[in-house]
């Protein structure tokens, strides 16, 4: 049983600093890590370290990152048939990681912005087989609709974590989508309202729903997360970790609940899994550093059934 990303890949270059420099100010930072990044080969990462079947559709550019790219994603599993080559840049991420965890990242999306929907059509016999497609938004916005388009075609779920935050995102060509998982930014811009209180998340939520999408996740950091399908709703509590480096856990909370869903179809399961997984990537440096392999994640949570 597989799963399909239709996503981006970036190099992360993740600086650890003690402040932002001010403007014309050259300041050191105690520590730096370059690492394999991008939200949707994070999310991809996850799902195969997990135990799925992935096929990774992205592109890379000529550059001396793209090789390292290929190679992260086959020694983790990961069916590399779709993975394009692109004149220029690969993608990249400068990241900046403060003190307190906070994170402040730049994308370059070099390569990632040529996938296309004919990119979608040479894979389509490979993603026929998917029990889901998961998108997010690094990629040219077009290609998000033709791969919703070509999931609605072939009766394949669909995910999309509408990440970073994209005002042109058009909802009505989204609306097919089984699941869509924003954070309280991305659901506040998505839908033009407010998502202070509990009550707020529900409302704006419902707008989402309203549209037609079946699913609304909202990842709500150190509060947990609020899941509603329109008939039902639940707030899941966050376990209390000590974070060092939030950077790529809404990746590691989707990678693992797209894992979790499409082996067990239960989405409180999935849901209670995806808190878990995440809270733990946080308390490791480095984006896809950080997250656990099937073995070391059931080391430390037993009870989840992976
Ligand atoms: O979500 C974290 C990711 O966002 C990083 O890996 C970075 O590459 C950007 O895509």
């Amino acid at each position: 049983m597989s799963i399909a990303v239709i996503g981006s890949n970036m190099v992360d270059l993740i600086s650890y600093i003690t402040r932002m420099p001010e403007e014309g100010e050259t300041i050191e930072a105690p520590d730096f890590r370059l690492g394999c990044g991008g939200k949707g080969a994070n999310q991809a990462i996850v799902a195969a370290r997990l135990g799925s079947e992935v096929v990774m559709v992205t592109r890379v550019g000529d550059d001396l990152f793209a090789e390292n790219t290929i190679r992260n994603f086959a020694e983790n599993g990961i069916d590399t048939t779709h993975v394009l080559r692109t004149e220029g840049s690969s993608g990249v991420a400068p990241i900046f990681v403060d003190q307190q965890s906070h994170n402040s990242i730049i994308i370059v999306k070099g390569a990632n912005n040529q996938l296309s929907a004919d990119d979608i059509e040479a894979a389509a016999d490979r993603i026929k087989e998917c029990k889901l497609i998961v998108l997010q938004l690094e990629i040219p916005l077009e290609t998000v609709y033709a791969a919703v388009a070509f999931g609605k075609e072939h009766g394949i779920p669909v995910l999309l974590n509408p990440a970073p935050a994209a005002p042109d995102l058009v909802l009505d060509r989204v609306k097919s989508c089984d699941f869509i998982v924003p954070n309280e930014t991305e659901l506040s811009l998505l839908t033009g309202m407010p998502v202070e209180s509990e009550d707020d998340i529900r409302n704006a939520a419902a707008v989402l729903l309203n549209v037609g999408i079946k699913n609304v996740i909202v990842t709500l950091g150190s509060r947990g997360v609020y899941w509603t399908d329109g008939e039902r709703e639940e707030f899941f509590a966050a376990t209390k970790v000590q974070a060092r480096d939030t950077t790529g856990a809404g990746d590691a909370f989707i990678g693992c609940f797209s894992h979790v869903w499409v082996k067990t179809g239960d989405i409180a399961k999935s849901l209670e899994a995806a808190g878990l997984y995440a809270g733990d990537s946080v308390t490791r440096l480095g984006t896809q550093t950080s997250y656990a392999n099937a073995q070391e994640f059931k080391a430390k949570y037993p009870e989840v059934d992976l």
